[in-house]
């Protein structure tokens, strides 16, 4: 199992409410806005190997799971099985497609530096790849989980602007002390979000897409509720950033999310000051629910978590 962190995903996932987390000054690099040369040359044929492993795992598992927009962007992408992708090549087709280019950071930036690239359309990614021996357990967002899961989105123009407008947000809502409302969006819309297409349910959060065994519980597992996406209904939502989702929010289009970067948030945030805060598991009354989850895999989870508490106490 593994952590997510925020700005990543999971199978468990990312952290959310930290981008750039709790990395404080760790491995903090010259540059102030944290990024470093992606040193591609320095990819060793086992780290080339992890990319080729999962590259071609997921290359199985996506067809008829992720959304329209991920496999075009991916097929128009110079993305492969054999190698780690050069973000200088990446970026020369992203800048001609939707202005965005990928820079190379050491891992986890502090929010303001990742708020940042968003707003100026540079997507910060991992330039490392997890070990051969951990390939669903994340510390922090590689280079698998944010290439591989984030880069097919950003050649998409709705996904595009909407993930430079919620940088120009987060700088605002960081400002306003609002930050883990607005970081729920992000989380449960680009890490976590599903989309309805006329085929049925479909992926487009980066932190399903990147991962194996999330790919096939978000949408076929009868455990998590599927739920239509209300923005302040999610921003009342915490999230799970240990484990699968318990609930995920459904779009009906990409546009849906550009509409959102359009809104006014300052009313919104007003409301949150006051009123519920969700689980990540609960169903409202007032929900749309696409599917109502049985709640089972956590519930296991959960029982496990206290026999092994029992042993260990005993
Ligand atoms: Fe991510």
């Amino acid at each position: 199992m593994r952590k997510h962190l925020q700005r990543q995903a999971p199978q468990a996932a990312t952290a959310s409410d930290k981008h750039g987390l709790a990395a404080g000054d760790r491995g903090r690099p010259d540059r102030a806005d944290w990024t470093i040369d992606q040193g591609w040359e320095r990819y060793t044929a086992a780290e080339h190997g992890v990319w080729k492993t999962l590259f071609e795992r997921q290359s199985r598992l996506l067809p008829g799971r992720a959304c329209d927009e991920f496999v075009q962007g991916m097929g128009e992408l110079a993305i492969d099985a054999e190698h780690i992708p050069d973000f200088r090549r990446l970026s020369d087709l992203l800048m001609k497609r939707t202005g965005w280019q990928v820079v190379a950071v050491p891992g986890l930036v502090p929010d303001e530096v990742f708020f940042e690239h968003l707003a100026r359309r540079r997507f910060p990614a991992g330039h490392f790849i997890r070990k051969p021996s951990e390939l669903d357990y994340l510390e922090e967002p590689d280079v698998f989980h944010d290439v591989f899961g984030h880069v097919p989105m950003l050649m998409n123009p709705a996904i595009a602007d909407y993930i430079q407008a919620y940088g120009e947000g987060g700088l605002r809502a960081q400002g306003l002390g609002r930050l883990p409302q607005l970081a729920r969006v992000y989380w449960y819309t680009v890490e976590f979000g599903l989309l309805r297409q006329r085929e049925g349910l479909r992926i487009y959060g980066a932190g399903i897409a990147s991962s194996a065994t999330e790919s096939v519980f978000a949408l076929e597992s009868a455990s998590p509720n599927r739920i239509r996406f209300d923005l302040e209904r999610v921003m009342r939502t915490r999230y799970r950033i240990d484990d699968f989702q318990e609930s995920y929010f459904v779009v009906d289009g990409l546009e849906e999310l550009l509409e959102l970067a359009r809104i006014d948030f300052a009313p919104i945030y007003e409301r949150l000051r006051s009123g519920p805060e969700y689980e990540p598991g609960d169903v409202l009354a007032s929900d749309e629910l696409i599917t109502r989850g049985s709640g089972d895999y956590h519930a296991a989870r959960a029982r496990e978590a206290a026999d092994r508490e029992r042993s260990f106490r005993s």
